[in-house]
């Protein structure tokens, strides 16, 4: 690299990392090292000309990049610095040791861990099933029986294996209640079942809200005299607990195969306290009440909830006669950005490998 080229931030990068290399293999005395690399014709001032030759959007990462260096570079010579001022085969234990880089849990997986606790602490237990499981578990047993238009929906991935007489083809779990039939099964057929299972699941989408693989969290409660004023109150809890005081659920009539009747979800915008409006101003320049851009509308759906259909509890081998009960299933990468202080407004950012992005969280 030379300061008449145009530069890379990558090419900056292991420029930067060519240097510390250096220093660290570097057996000249302190003050030596100090004007071979700070002074003024040192190799750090060297590397910062070239910013000259960064495009203008480059730039603020340039100038993150040479930060960077020179506090690695002042704080490596001073520690060699102290080092050399002891005795020969002496070892100072008090030189504080060079700080490892520590990496973090996943934003998803912190979600995954949060709404975990906040069902465990009204006694749900937390499940987990294949996430490459039989058409049966997560279609037929689901109400969907073979070519049933509804299967349409789910954009499914196939997997390229024999098929079963009885559990039909393989495939990658579409959504989370695959769980609902095997966790009736686990338990026997009896319950009461507080369930939330937390999955991957794979579609063929791909936009700012839909990634091929994304994860789910679904609840199932199976009990006597389950209605849908369990389901409400289990939603309101999630509502405050998750997103905090004051979060509003609402239910709104939709159609899943599985439930009936089935719901869609909306919590209430934090940002306009779910009346959709906030104060701004209008055309003339005058305050006055305008659109939340956060929601438009002042809620934020984040998945499906409904009363488990009888033809699912009968598949997992529960009497609907005698039980009824209620599921939910949600995506956790939408209901994580909804959260108070989160502005994420494409999913695909948790999947993009970018630590600008994930060392926020
Ligand atoms: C379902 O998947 C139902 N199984 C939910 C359900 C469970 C209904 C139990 C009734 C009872 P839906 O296809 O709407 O429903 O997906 C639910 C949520 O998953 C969506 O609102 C969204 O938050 C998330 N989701 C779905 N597809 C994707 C995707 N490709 N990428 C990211 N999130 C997704």
């Amino acid at each position: 690299m030379t300061d008449a080229q145009p530069v890379t931030l990558t090419q900056l990068k292991n420029r930067a990392e060519d240097i510390r290399a250096e220093l660290s293999l570097d057996q000249s005395s302190p003050e030596e090292l100090n004007s071979k690399y700070l002074g003024k014709k040192g190799k750090f001032n060297d590397l910062a000309q070239v910013i000259r030759h960064v495009s203008a959007e480059d730039r603020k990462g340039a100038g993150q990049i040479l930060n960077e260096l020179k506090l690695a570079l002042e704080k490596q010579i001073a520690k060699i610095t102290v080092e050399q001022d002891v005795a020969p085969g002496w070892t100072d234990m008090t030189v504080p040791g060079l700080q490892p880089k520590s990496g973090h849990v996943h934003p998803v997986s912190q979600a995954m861990e949060e709404v975990t606790r906040i069902f465990e602490r009204i006694g749900f237990t937390r499940v987990r099933y294949p996430e490459v499981d039989w058409d049966h578990y997560v279609f037929e047993a689901l109400n969907m029986p073979p070519n049933h238009p509804a299967r349409d929906e789910w954009e499914t991935f196939f997997v390229d294996a024999p098929i079963d007489h009885k559990f039909g083809k393989v495939v990658l779990t579409t959504h989370t209640s695959n769980g609902q039939v095997r966790e009736m099964e686990r338990l026997g057929s009896t319950p009461p079942i507080r369930m939330i299972n937390i999955a991957r699941c794979y579609r063929r989408q791909q936009d700012a809200t839909h990634t091929q693989m994304f994860h789910q969290f679904e609840g199932l409660v199976v009990d006597k005299g389950i209605n849908i004023q369990n389901l409400k109150g289990t939603l309101d809890y999630f509502a405050q607990e998750f997103y905090g005081p004051g979060t509003k659920s609402r239910i709104r009539p939709f159609h899943f195969q599985f439930t009936e009747p089935s719901f869609e979800v909306d919590f209430s915008c934090h940002i306009c306290d779910g009346t959709g409006l906030v104060d701004g101003k209008d055309d003339a320049g005058k305050a006055s009440k305008v659109k939340c851009k956060f929601c438009k509308s002042g809620w934020h759906e984040v998945g499906g909830a409904g009363m488990v259909h009888p033809n699912v509890l009968k598949a997992g081998g529960i009497d609907p006669d005698v039980y009824t009960g209620f599921a939910f299933g949600w995506g956790v990468e939408r209901t994580y950005t909804l959260k108070p202080g989160l502005n994420i407004d494409d999913i695909r950012l948790f999947y993009s490998g970018e630590m600008r992005f994930l060392e926020q969280f």
